[in-house]
């Protein structure tokens, strides 16, 4: 089993290598593939340090998949070289989600749309992510009519540049900027481009990778997307409208019941999702779960993760561990 990891120098390929340790994903030999500038140099991985190869190079060695985070471009050119040699891919990219011939995929819900024949896997945007593990045992139980969503997201989602955009404007130090604006301090209800409609990418991100996830494309989301000057993780206000009428009580369990979800809803004692908690966990943490008292089977929620975990390197080792456990890449035995 080999496995190349794309943009291995990044904050995703710096996270997946912690979440393949952790996980003890099984493979024999690691490929961390990085830009022209850090071919040659080292990363280090449980104790091992491994060469930076170029992109040419890990072709050449026709792993058996390859993880990518190393931005669109460089995927939409790339993925299909991956794949021409049989390699499977996880892009962490929009480059490939909403193309109808490229599954898009959180395991805990739709992983068994993938098949052997596969070879470019879209790893959703980390906003939706998070999101839909917390809406989906809800949506199974009640039918989402609407989503109403405000996010409020960690610099982390913008790479290395914008965590040290924040650092420098902290310290008054000079550098790269690469958010329009001071984000320390500030907030910026702006996340990648714009649309003449008015939207963002991130916000139209949202509304169409729900919709493909739950392959239900009844399901109304309108988003906010804001860039907020926090580290840990993004966190969303969230107000859904359901079919069915649902008891609170009822949502709490079902959420508490659920595979990857952990509640933290103790208002009295303030307890409620925050980043500084789900920093580095694998999970998403729901709270502040209460009725919408405007309008009939609606619910307010709060939802936070690791955007740079669940959000991004453990939903791609995720997905490619699904693939490994259900023989579809036929190379590798995992326990
Ligand atoms: P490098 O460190 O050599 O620039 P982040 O989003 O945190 O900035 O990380 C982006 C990742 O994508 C880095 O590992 C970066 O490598 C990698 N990368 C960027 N452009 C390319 C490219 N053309 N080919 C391979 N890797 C790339």
């Amino acid at each position: 089993m080999k496995l190349a990891l794309v943009g291995a120098t990044g904050l995703v390929g710096t996270e997946m290598l912690n979440v393949l340790a952790q996980r003890d994903f099984p493979f024999d030999e690691l490929l961390p593939v990085a830009s022209a500038r850090s071919v040659g140099k080292t990363i280090e991985f449980k104790n091992k340090s491994y060469p930076i190869i170029s992109m040419e190079d890990a072709i050449a060695a026709q792993p058996d998949i390859a993880i990518f985070s190393a931005g669109g471009s460089t995927s939409l050119e790339y993925a299909p070289k991956f794949a021409e040699v049989g390699t499977f891919v996880v892009d962490n990219s929009s480059a490939w989600r909403m193309n109808p011939a490229n599954k898009l995929v959180v395991p805990e819900i739709n992983a068994r749309v993938l098949t052997e024949e596969d070879r470019i896997i879209a790893n959703p945007n980390c906003s939706t992510i998070q999101m839909v593990v917390a809406l989906a045992p809800l949506h199974w139980k009640y039918q989402i009519k609407r989503v109403v969503v405000s996010t409020y997201q960690s610099v982390t989602g913008s790479g290395k540049a914008a965590v040290d955009q924040l650092m420098n404007e902290r310290s008054e130090k000079e550098g790269d900027r690469v958010y329009p604006h001071p984000i320390d301090m500030n907030v910026l209800p702006h996340i990648d481009v714009f649309f003449d409609n008015g939207y963002t990418k991130e916000e139209i991100k949202m509304v169409n990778e729900t919709k493909k996830i739950f392959g239900d494309d009844s399901i109304r989301v309108t988003a906010t997307a804001v860039r907020v000057p926090a580290v840990g993780g993004h966190s969303e206000a969230v107000n859904v409208e359901f079919a069915q009428d649902f008891d609170l009580d009822e949502v709490r369990e079902l959420l508490a019941n659920t595979p990857g979800v952990v509640v933290q809803d103790d208002v009295k004692n303030n307890i409620y999702p925050m980043p500084i908690w789900a920093h580095q966990k694998d999970e998403v943490f729901v709270g502040r779960l209460r009725r919408d008292e405007t309008q009939p089977n609606t619910l307010n929620m709060w939802v936070v993760s690791d955007n740079l975990r669940k959000g991004a390197a453990t939903n791609a080792v995720q997905i490619a561990e699904y693939l490994v456990k259900n023989n579809l890449i036929k190379s590798a035995v995992m326990g």
